[in-house]
């Protein structure tokens, strides 16, 4: 059974998408970013300050690593997995890969409340969130499927996801592989 795997930048609802999901198909949730601070046993402030964020990649390639063979799982990811080619690569070997998009404007709503994401902990988050948005474009249009999330509810967000995954998995039965 393939994972279905969200990925998008931080703000676009991948954590409340993908454990909905999880619950609605019984497959078993798991985010890299939790992943990542319980093998650390620190947070992710803690990695970003103390150890950098080339450390906090190489951690994160780690875990995506030690995911990528596993079934039936809805995986969260952090909004710089695309950041590594390697981490998409091997996030599809068993994976669908969707991906979660959002204006900067709703990213900005939706992240000025929290405090535990250290690339936004900065004076301008407004300009950081334009600057990596348009950094990351081209890498999280490599996705399968890209969703806007601010067209659609929760409910239908996660209606589409099964669709595509119901379809993948089909194509991919048909071709045998
Ligand atoms: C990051 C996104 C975060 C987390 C870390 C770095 C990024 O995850 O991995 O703070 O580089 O976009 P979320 O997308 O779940 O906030």
């Amino acid at each position: 059974m393939r994972n279905i795997v969200l990925i998008g930048f931080m703000g676009t609802g991948k954590t409340t998408i993908a454990t909905a999901l999880a619950n609605r198909l019984k497959m078993r949730y798991v985010s890299t970013d939790d992943l990542i601070e319980k093998k650390e046993k620190r947070t992710i402030n803690e990695i970003f300050t103390k150890s950098g964020e080339d450390y906090f990649r190489d951690v994160e390639s780690e875990i995506v690593r030690s995911l990528s063979d596993k079934e039936g799982l809805v995986i969260d990811t952090g909004g710089g997995i695309v950041i590594r080619e390697e981490n998409i690569a091997n996030l599809r070997t068993n994976g669908v890969v969707i991906c979660l998009t959002a204006d900067e404007e709703a990213v900005m709503e939706r992240t000025k409340k929290y405090k535990h994401r250290p690339l936004l902990n900065v004076e301008d988050p407004k300009q950081r969130i334009r600057n990596l948005l348009a950094k990351r474009a081209p890498l999280y249009a490599k996705a399968d499927h890209t969703i806007d999330t601010s067209k659609f509810t929760a409910r239908q967000v996660i209606e589409k996801i099964i669709e595509m995954y119901e379809a993948a998995t089909k194509k991919q039965e048909g071709t045998g592989k």
